[in-house]
């Protein structure tokens, strides 16, 4: 099975759960609607190659700390979507969980994601609980406050707020807890991969400010412009295009030299390079020639 079976397997079999009997019925139904079909998945590839590159001796508890990582971002996009965030109608080329369900059901989906995405975790890495504890700590850690997704999303409420500290809080940690799993389910020592990802997480986090200033609904599935409308920080607005270019192609070569000496790290160097080139959608991918 290659990576990107592995990952929808794992989300599918963690969502079924969630729709067992007893569930009320539309939760279950907004759950999974939150899933599937993916985005790009970034995240997870992320820590499955991780995990190989530093050996996968454990297949199952790096294939949950994938999920648990996807399943988090799906919540963060659903808490987003929401009327008190950014207030957008579309996600992934359909309509956003609180406009097919209405508000209560998309804030309960949100949280509950969040919940099965620990639960995911737990009942696959139960097998080495020494691991699964680093797990849940890295991982935490990303989801929360002062450095992760809540933080990030938190600084939108404060009058200012520096382009970076925003972007790594808010994209950047996820990436770095990616990685920093993907090596710590593999038995590695995760702390020398926390710069890998969060180099990544800018980079990402930059293409989709560029994504949102120059490209159009119908092609990133999600409305665009929103940036500007909302006084978010954008580091295309900020920067310039060019400007906002030259920081994606920085990180990005940045994350290449930054991967720890490890038994696949060649092959890890190739991966990581081709995903950066995808950072970009086509219309403007020429830009990062
Ligand atoms: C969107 O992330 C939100 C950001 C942090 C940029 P993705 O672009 O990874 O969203 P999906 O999963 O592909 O829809
Ligand atoms: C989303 O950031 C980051 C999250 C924590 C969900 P954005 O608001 O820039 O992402 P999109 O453009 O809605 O996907
Ligand atoms: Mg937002
Ligand atoms: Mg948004």
């Amino acid at each position: 099975m290659d990576a990107g079976q592995r990952i929808e397997r794992t989300l599918d079999i963690a969502v079924a759960y969630a729709e067992a009997p007893g569930a009320p019925p539309r939760l279950a139904e907004a759950i999974r609607y939150a899933v599937f079909p993916g985005g790009h998945r970034i995240r997870p590839r992320l820590c499955l190659a991780v995990a190989a590159a530093c050996g996968d001796d454990d297949p199952q508890g790096a294939e949950a700390a994938a999920a648990a990582i996807e399943l988090l971002h799906c919540a963060s996009l659903v808490h987003d979507d929401l009327p008190c965030f950014d207030d957008a109608e579309t996600r992934r080329k359909k309509p956003a969980v609180h406009v097919a369900f209405g508000e209560p059901l998309a804030v309960l989906t949100g949280d509950a994601l969040i919940v099965l995405a620990f639960e995911t975790l737990a009942r696959g890495a139960a097998k080495r609980p020494q691991r699964l504890a680093a797990l849940v700590g890295l991982v935490a850690r990303a989801v929360g406050s002062p450095a992760g997704i809540v933080a990030g999303q938190a600084w939108e409420s404060e009058a200012e707020v520096a382009l970076s500290n925003y972007q790594q809080a808010k994209t950047g940690a996820l990436f770095a807890a990616a990685t920093v799993a993907g090596a710590a389910a593999a038995g590695a020592t995760p702390l020398p991969w926390r710069l890998l990802g969060e180099c990544l997480g800018e980079a990402y986090q930059v293409a989709d400010d560029l994504r949102d200033v120059a490209c159009r609904q119908e092609e990133i599935g999600k409305p665009a412009g929103r940036d500007a409308t909302l006084g978010r920080p954008n580091a295309a607005l900020l920067l310039g295009r060019g400007g906002a270019l030259d920081r994606l192609k920085r990180l990005s070569a940045e994350a290449i030299e930054v991967i720890p000496t490890c038994p696949g790290a060649d092959a890890l160097r190739a991966e990581i390079a081709a995903q950066t080139r995808l950072f970009l959608p086509a219309s403007l991918a020429h830009e990062f020639a």
